[in-house]
């Protein structure tokens, strides 16, 4: 399944962009914390918790998310669900909640996954939005509407208003970077859809209000020959539409944004990335376009990492490491997030390209045109935290901790960036690990790690 032709937009310039994650922490070199968690079991909320009540209404709409839905910023993709029948597929919206003067229609489709029938899903996309402006939108019209709201993205850093904007409201996240693993119904009985429909449920108090940038896991394959279901991402294409035409790729498990200040990246980890494949030739022809004057920051997202030292799926990023490393430290990627191992983990600045089978040079360097690679699969799931980690800490690792948690990324203009990971048992102005980034193009100078 996929998108339509969503269009280009414009160029947009330098901003100051919030990012918000899904886990993380600061440096000092090897550090293995030493901090002690409660013991939490990690206990599944029930079917009929709060955070899964269905909105009151005949077939209101539910599960509502957006995405960027442009290379540039100024599209948005809204999705929903109505359960008992089609309903309007269109999306009243505006700059006032008095006066939603302009429309969308979108699309619905719905899709079967052994003895489970999906809601039908609705996909609009707006276009044409301004930069830096908060809009309303309504979805349902016409039976139970429901009203929401956003912020586009800053066009430029040059912008007195956004500056002020951001002085006066910093570290409010503005855009989630998801690293994948989004509902994990693959591991309930017969991978039960309707843990689907409560997940979108549950995340929907911010879904609905900032773009979630996806990426896909390896709990949203969902290859079930058992049960009849041998089409990999079926649920997850159909929920979670992304804008992967407008930069050229041809599926939706790879592709990139430009947002503010910031290219973004995401990659496959469960599509093929091998020399000659969609992906591998995809990445070859995008990398020279990132054009770090009009966005200073690279950022690279995907779900395996590369750089672990947990005795969780460990190495199995390696195979991928090996294909797109050099470039990589070629083209100066600041910033790398992943997920798949649920816990907190930063690197130094490291490569591990040197090597050619016979030469023996086989352990990762310090190098200053390498990305930091961030481990931040940890924002809680059913199956637990990974706590089994290897020793000695290896080198390459400055630090790691097995706690739950978030991370924000403050991109302050060209030059700098303030990272900052937050545990989930300290109060939320906590850092438990912070640092400043220097951007790799403009300002490349070693981090105080
Ligand atoms: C779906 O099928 C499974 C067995 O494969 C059964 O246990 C379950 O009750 C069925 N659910 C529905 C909603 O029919
Ligand atoms: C820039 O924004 C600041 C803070 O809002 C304001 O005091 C100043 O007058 C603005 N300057 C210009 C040129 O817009
Ligand atoms: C990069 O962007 C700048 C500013 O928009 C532009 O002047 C320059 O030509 C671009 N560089 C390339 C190689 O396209
Ligand atoms: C930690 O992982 C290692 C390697 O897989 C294993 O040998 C060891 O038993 C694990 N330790 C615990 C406490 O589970
Ligand atoms: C960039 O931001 C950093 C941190 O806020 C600040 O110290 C530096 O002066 C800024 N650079 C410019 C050119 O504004």
């Amino acid at each position: 399944m996929g998108g339509r032709g969503w269009p280009r937009g414009v160029p947009l310039g330098l901003v100051v962009l919030a990012l918000l994650l899904n886990a993380a922490a600061l440096c000092r070199g090897g550090v293995t914390s030493r901090f002690v968690r409660l013991q939490e079991k990690a206990v599944d909320m029930p079917l009929n918790a709060d955070v899964f009540r269905i909105p009151p209404g005949y077939n209101a709409p539910q599960q509502v998310h957006i995405t960027q839905g442009d290379y540039e910023g100024r599209a948005i993709i809204v999705s929903w669900i109505t359960p008992a029948q089609p309903g309007s597929s269109a999306v009243l919206y505006g700059t006032s909640p008095k006066k939603l003067s302009s429309q969308a229609v979108g699309i619905v489709l719905r899709y079967m996954f052994h003895n489970y029938t999906s809601g039908f899903i609705h996909h609009c996309l707006l276009k044409d939005l301004e930069y830096d402006t908060q809009y309303f939108y309504m979805v349902g019209i016409g039976q139970s509407p429901r009203t929401f709201w956003f912020r586009t993205p800053p066009k430029s850093f040059d912008s007195n208003k956004t500056l002020a904007h951001y002085e006066a409201n910093p570290k409010k996240g503005q855009t989630v970077l998801f690293v994948g693993d989004l509902s994990y119904a693959d591991t309930y009985p017969n991978q039960d859809n309707v843990r689907w429909d409560t997940w979108g449920r549950f995340v929907e108090r911010s879904t609905a209000y900032q773009p979630w940038i996806w990426t896909a896991g390896n709990h949203e394959i969902h290859f079930a020959p058992e049960l009849g279901e041998t089409v990999p991402f079926k649920p997850y294409t159909s929920r979670y539409f992304v804008p992967y035409q407008a930069s050229g790729s041809i599926a939706p498990f790879w592709y990139s944004i430009r947002r503010a200040s910031a290219h973004i990246i995401v990659l496959a980890s469960y599509s093929a990335y091998g020399k000659y494949t969609p992906q591998y030739k995809w990445l070859e022809e995008e990398l020279p376009r990132v054009n770090r004057s009009e966005t200073p920051w690279l950022i690279v997202l995907m779900h395996s990492p590369w750089y672990n030292s947990y005795n969780y799926h460990y190495m199995e990023g390696e195979t991928m490491r090996v294909m797109f490393e050099p470039w990589f430290v070629k083209y100066k990627v600041d910033l790398v997030f992943a997920g798949h191992v649920h816990a907190y983990e930063r690197s130094h600045r490291v490569s591990n390209i040197a090597y050619n089978i016979v030469n023996g040079k086989c352990t990762p360097v310090r190098d200053q045109s390498a990305p930091v690679y961030i481990t931040i699969g940890d924002g809680g799931n059913l199956e637990g935290l990974a706590t089994n980690m290897t020793e000695p800490q290896p080198g390459y690792s400055a630090f790691r901790e097995a706690s739950f948690g978030h991370a924000v990324l403050d991109i302050k203009n060209r030059t700098h960036a303030h990272y900052g990971w937050h545990r989930n048992q300290d109060g939320a102005a906590v850092e438990a690990d912070s640092l400043w980034i220097y951007n790799r193009v403009w300002n490349p100078k070693p981090e105080t790690d």
